[in-house]
């Protein structure tokens, strides 16, 4: 009986375990990006260049408007990205894991 609690325990709190961003982040990208980009985003994808160390308002613009912040030099010519507009409260998880060490 007393196993069975000490069990019961061991999984609410595996459960509850909250991820950080920057796993939060290397679970989306893991899902939603490596279709184009590399699996390692430090290195260019078959499709998507690297884009580790990308800001804020990069990944904003890129993801939820498929442009980019005024100014900046995109790494391709290409438009071939889709917009993941849904993707746009996890921002800030995506920016810590792609500007983590
Ligand atoms: C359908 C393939 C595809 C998917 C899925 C995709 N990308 Fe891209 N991504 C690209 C391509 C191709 C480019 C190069 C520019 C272009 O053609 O749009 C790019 C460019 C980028 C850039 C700009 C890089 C730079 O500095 O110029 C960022 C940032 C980026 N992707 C982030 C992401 C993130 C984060 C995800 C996942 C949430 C993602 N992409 C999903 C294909 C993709």
């Amino acid at each position: 009986m007393l196993a069975l609690i000490l069990l019961g325990a061991a999984c609410t709190k595996k459960e509850t375990k909250v991820a950080s961003p920057v796993e939060e982040g290397k679970r989306l990208y893991a899902v939603h990006c490596t279709a184009c980009h590399a699996a390692d985003p430090k290195k260019d994808g078959a499709v998507g260049p690297s884009n580790w160390g990308s800001s804020l308002e990069l990944l904003e613009r890129k993801l939820v408007h498929g442009d980019y912040p005024p100014g900046y030099t995109p790494k391709r010519p290409t438009r071939v990205m889709v917009q993941l507009p849904f993707l746009k409260d996890q921002i800030p998880n995506l920016h810590a894991y792609l500007n983590s060490p």
